[in-house]
């Protein structure tokens, strides 16, 4: 059985990551950065409600709470798992979010639509939370996958990462950053047979995605369900597939790669 550690794997697509994978037979360990985190959006009340479903499955469940834009904690973090787990297959960075704030339960608001002009601590604060928390945990892991010479990265991007996006700056730099890193990762770990992927996911319907569109303006809550396959916002579950890929032997040969997820909305190479 292979073991997965997922990040940000509390709620919204981390939590389904964590959810899909497990129904796959993968052993999953979850982090977050506190147990509220996963109570923000109501998506669940408790963290033993998550792992009472994922070992429902028949595998091993772990959890372990850590602010990851701290790099001693990633650090716990990752021994923490080699010492729970025996090894590590594959590590999915869900940790990120376009939200401000620094609280402990990753709660925050929208800073003031993430527009050119926000203050230098939210700056901060959205870039650490979606590159930092990416980079320090690849670089507490990534010693472990190379002694085992084996690993399956998967970073997580947005498309944002291709585009200039109004009003959202500071989270497309900062995921432009986590491609960008996926992809020099990818091949400075070539000779350790591990691989790197990153994926750019489009507009998905997380309590947070829906929550700050809410926040955002009542109209652009319209039109998300329209019933065209390929014309609507994504669901978290038409996600996981591609992580479960990533993460499978069937992608061996896959890395360096970027794959947008979002239906077709932007056909245009990243
Ligand atoms: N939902 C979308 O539309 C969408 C689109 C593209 C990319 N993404 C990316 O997918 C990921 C998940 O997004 P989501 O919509 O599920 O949002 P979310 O806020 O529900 O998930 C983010 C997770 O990261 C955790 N986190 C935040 N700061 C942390 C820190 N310092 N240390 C440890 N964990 C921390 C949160 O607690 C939460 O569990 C994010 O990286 C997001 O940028 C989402």
């Amino acid at each position: 059985m292979k073991n997965i550690l997922i990040t940000g794997g509390t709620r919204g697509l981390g939590l389904e990551y964590a959810k899909y994978l497990s129904s796959k037979g993968y052993n999953i360990g979850l982090t977050d950065i506190s147990a509220e985190a996963c109570t923000v959006y109501d998506e669940v009340q408790d963290i033993k409600e998550i792992m009472h479903e994922i070992e429902s499955n028949g595998v091993k469940c772990w959890h372990y709470f850590a602010d990851l834009t701290k790099r001693e904690e990633a650090d716990k973090l990752a021994k923490n798992f080699i010492d729970n787990f025996g090894t590590i297959d594959g590590v999915v960075t869900s940790a990120g979010g376009d939200i401000s704030g620094s609280d402990k339960a990753a709660s925050g608001g929208k800073a003031d639509n993430n527009s050119f002009f926000i203050s230098f601590q939210e700056h901060e604060n959205i870039f650490k939370r979606n590159y930092y928390t990416c980079l320090n945990t690849l670089r507490a892991i990534v010693p472990y996958m190379q002694q085992q010479k084996y690993g399956k990265i998967v970073t997580v991007s947005s498309v944002n990462a291709a585009f200039g996006v109004e009003k959202e700056t500071t989270y497309s730099v900062a995921k432009s950053s986590v491609l960008q890193l996926s992809r020099s990762l990818a091949k400075e770990l070539r000779k350790d047979g591990i691989n790197v992927n990153c994926i750019l996911p489009g507009p998905t319907k997380t309590g947070r995605f829906l929550a700050t569109v809410r926040g955002r303006n009542p109209h652009d809550l319209e039109g998300l369900n329209s019933a065209e396959r390929l014309l609507r916002v994504a669901e978290p579950s038409d996600v996981s597939p591609v992580v479960e890929f990533l993460l499978s032997d069937a992608s061996n040969f896959v890395s360096g790669e970027a794959i947008k997820i979002d239906g077709g909305l932007f056909p245009q190479p990243v």
